[in-house]
């Protein structure tokens, strides 16, 4: 595991560096991206490097992580409107490379497998660019989750759903089902790069630096990844 503390300003940039790398060493990389708060940054630099030429993914594969049930990425508090907006329209991914996990398929169970087929059929993921919730989840693998599960149907924990302000003002709009891609296809990719970033993160990140598997905390199901980067806001160090 490389472990990096970083500044809350430099870390979308060092996160661009590191996909900037993945993609120059091969540029039709397959590559799963996280939604959330933490990773806007991200995104808002890679468009601004795309803009000043610095940047292309025009052949790499994109996969998002988690879905809720019922949405699609017509409906604006879905993960898949949220790619369209901050990754796709930005980056100029397209269309065809970009691969959604799509909660208003008629067949969830289908569509699942489905996902998990499309990245196989792109090699295997390799990169997971993942965040970490304040539960310790990863996508939208809740405490409790099979490690061994490759992508499928969950229900949300509470802190997940209380957790999506910047999608819903009101909590009890937010849906109590979800699609995420699995631990175990998260595991399978070649190399995984986890941002944490805000206080609300500190006991989740706590959990994974003592470095001990616990299904309480389904991040620290990647602790034996043999390509791990975290990279972390220095301001959850103190307690870490
Ligand atoms: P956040 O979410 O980036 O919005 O904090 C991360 C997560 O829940 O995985």
């Amino acid at each position: 595991m490389k472990l990096h503390w970083l500044t809350t300003a430099s870390l979308a940039d060092i996160a661009a560096n590191h996909l900037t790398r993945k993609l120059a060493t091969k540029p039709t990389a397959a590559i799963a991206l996280p939604t959330g708060e933490t990773p806007l940054a991200l995104y808002r630099c890679l468009a601004e490097r795309r803009q000043a030429g610095t940047f292309a993914c025009d052949q790499a594969r994109f996969f998002n992580l988690d879905e809720f049930v019922g949405l699609g990425p017509q409906d604006s508090g879905s993960y898949g409107a949220y790619v369209q907006r901050h990754i796709a329209t930005p980056l100029g991914i397209d269309p065809a490379h970009l691969r959604l996990l799509r909660g208003d398929a008629p067949d969830l169970a289908a569509e699942c497998r489905a996902f998990d087929q499309a990245i196989q059929e792109a090699g295997g993921l390799d990169l997971a660019i993942l965040g970490i919730g304040t539960n310790g989840h990863i996508a939208f693998n809740e405490p409790g989750t099979d490690w061994q599960a490759p992508t499928h149907r969950v229900t949300l924990a509470e802190a997940t759903r209380q957790a999506q302000r910047s999608l819903y003002a009101d909590v009890a709009a937010v849906p109590r089902e979800g699609l995420t891609m699995g631990i175990a296809t998260i595991r399978a990719a070649r190399s995984i790069l986890l941002l944490a970033a805000g206080q609300n993160k500190r006991q989740a990140l706590d959990a994974l630096l003592a470095g001990r598997p616990e299904p309480a905390w389904p991040v620290t199901a990647i602790l034996d990844h043999p390509d791990l980067t975290i990279l972390a806001d220095q301001q959850l160090r103190a307690a870490a």
